[in-house]
C-alpha cells in the first residue's frame, strides 16, 4: 500500500501519503477521521450529505494539526470527487440505532444508503480496500460486496474487533488485570447471537475459565453481547462510537501498514467455518489489500453451533433485503445466492 499515486496536498505540493475516506461525519465518523489524522500517516477525505458538516469538521480537524502536531490533510466534502484514488474507505453513514431498536431495524434504510455509498466510492478508488461500519454490519457488508463487485479481500466489516473489546474490558474489570493481557474473540455477527468464545479467552495465558466462576462468567459474556444496546439506553438519542472508531482504526492500520495481525472481522466467507456465501465475525488476517486469509480457530462443537445459529441471523436479513431488492437499488445483484450454513 505505500507509495500510493501522488495527490496534491497541502501548499499545491504533491504528496505520496496514503489517503483515506471516511463517508458518514457524524459520530463514528467525525471520531474515526481525528484518530486517523492524528496517526499523522495519511490525508484523510471526510463525506457526510449534510451540507457544510464535513466541512465544518474536517477544518476544525485541521486547525488541531499544530497542536497536536500532525500534518494530515482533512478535507470535508459533499461530493466523492475528492476520494479518488483513496487507499482504504471506511463506510459509516446510515442512521444509529435508538433505544428499544436493534441494529436489525436499520436493515432497509441503510441498505439505500450504504449501496449508493458504495457504488460512489468504488468507482473513485477502484483499488481501495473498504471496511464498512454501518449496521446491522454483516448484512451491510453483504450489500457492499455486490454494490461494488469488488472481491471479498477487499470488502471487510468491522464488529468482532468492538465487541471483543468490550468483552475483553469486562474481564480485565472483574479481574482487576490489564486489558493488554486479555486475549479473547468475538465471533459471528454483530447482533445478540453473536459468540464469545470462552474456551479460547486467556488472561495472561491463563484460560478464563479457571479465574472467574461459570455464573459470574456467563453474565460477562452476556453483558459483552449487550454491549451497544448498554450505552444507547445511556446516551438516549445515538449509540456508541469512542470504541467503534478505535476499532476501525486499527483495522485501517493493519491495512495501510502491513501489518497483518489477526482480528475477528466479518468477512464474506467461502466455506471456512462450514459457512458459504455471508459475512460472519471469524478471526481474519489484516494486510495491504485487505483479507489476507481467515484462520481457522479450533472451535468447540458448542460454540460452532452458535456460529451457524448467528450466521442464520445474518442470513435472515439478506434475505429480507433480496426480497426488497427493488427498493434498495434496482440493480443490485442478487445478494444471498449460494448461502449455505453447515
Ligand atoms: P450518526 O447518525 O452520528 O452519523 C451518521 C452520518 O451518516 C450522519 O452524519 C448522516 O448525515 C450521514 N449520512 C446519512 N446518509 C448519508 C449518505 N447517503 N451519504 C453520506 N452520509 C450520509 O451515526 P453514528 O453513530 O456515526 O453511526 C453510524 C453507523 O455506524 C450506524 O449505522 C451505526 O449503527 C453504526 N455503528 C456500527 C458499529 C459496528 O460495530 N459495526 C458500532 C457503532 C456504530
Ligand atoms: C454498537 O455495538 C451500535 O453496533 C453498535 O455499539
Amino acid at each position: 500500500m505505500r507509495g500510493s499515486s501522488p495527490q496534491t496536498a497541502k501548499f499545491g505540493v504533491p504528496t505520496v501519503r496514503h489517503k483515506i475516506t471516511v463517508v458518514g461525519a457524524g459520530n463514528v465518523g467525525a471520531t474515526l477521521a481525528q484518530r486517523l489524522a492524528e496517526r499523522n500517516d495519511a490525508d484523510i477525505v471526510l463525506v457526510d450529505i449534510v451540507e457544510g458538516l464535513p466541512q465544518g469538521k474536517a477544518l476544525d480537524m485541521l486547525q488541531a494539526g499544530p497542536i497536536v502536531g500532525y500534518d494530515s490533510l482533512v478535507t470535508g466534502t459533499n461530493g466523492y470527487e475528492e476520494t479518488a484514488g483513496s487507499d482504504v474507505v471506511l463506510i459509516t453513514s446510515g442512521v444509529a440505532r435508538k433505544p428499544g431498536m436493534s441494529r436489525d431495524d436499520l436493515v432497509m434504510t441503510n441498505a439505500k444508503i450504504v449501496a449508493s455509498v458504495a457504488r460512489q466510492v468504488a468507482e473513485r478508488s477502484p483499488q481501495a480496500v473498504i471496511v464498512v461500519v454501518s449496521n446491522p454490519l454483516d448484512a451491510m457488508a453483504q450489500v457492499t460486496l455486490a454494490a461494488t463487485g469488488f472481491p471479498r479481500e477487499r470488502v471487510i466489516g468491522m464488529a468482532g474487533v468492538l465487541d471483543t473489546a468490550r468483552f475483553r474490558t469486562f474481564i480485565a474489570q472483574e479481574l482487576g488485570a490489564s486489558v493488554v493481557d486479555v486475549a479473547a474473540y468475538v465471533l459471528g455477527g454483530h447482533g445478540d447471537t453473536m459468540v464469545p468464545l470462552v474456551s479460547l479467552t486467556t488472561v495472561a495465558g491463563v484460560p478464563v475459565a479457571d479465574l472467574i466462576p461459570k455464573e459470574r462468567l456467563d453474565s460477562i459474556v452476556q453483558r459483552a453481547r449487550d454491549g451497544g444496546a448498554e450505552i444507547v439506553a445511556l446516551l438516549k438519542t445515538g449509540s456508541a462510537y469512542y470504541a467503534p472508531s478505535a476499532a476501525a482504526a486499527q483495522m485501517t492500520d493493519a491495512i495501510l501498514l502491513d501489518t497483518r495481525q489477526v482480528f475477528p472481522c466479518a468477512v464474506h466467507l467461502e466455506g471456512e467455518y462450514g459457512i458459504r456465501g455471508l459475512y460472519t465475525g471469524v478471526p481474519a488476517r489484516l494486510g495491504a489489500g485487505g483479507l489476507i486469509e481467515v484462520v481457522q480457530a479450533p472451535l468447540e462443537a458448542a460454540d460452532r453451533e452458535a456460529l451457524h445459529r448467528s450466521a442464520a441471523s445474518v442470513r435472515q436479513l439478506v434475505e429480507l433485503m433480496d426480497s426488497r431488492r427493488g427498493d434498495i437499488d434496482a440493480s443490485l445483484p442478487p445478494l444471498g445466492e449460494g448461502v449455505s450454513i453447515g
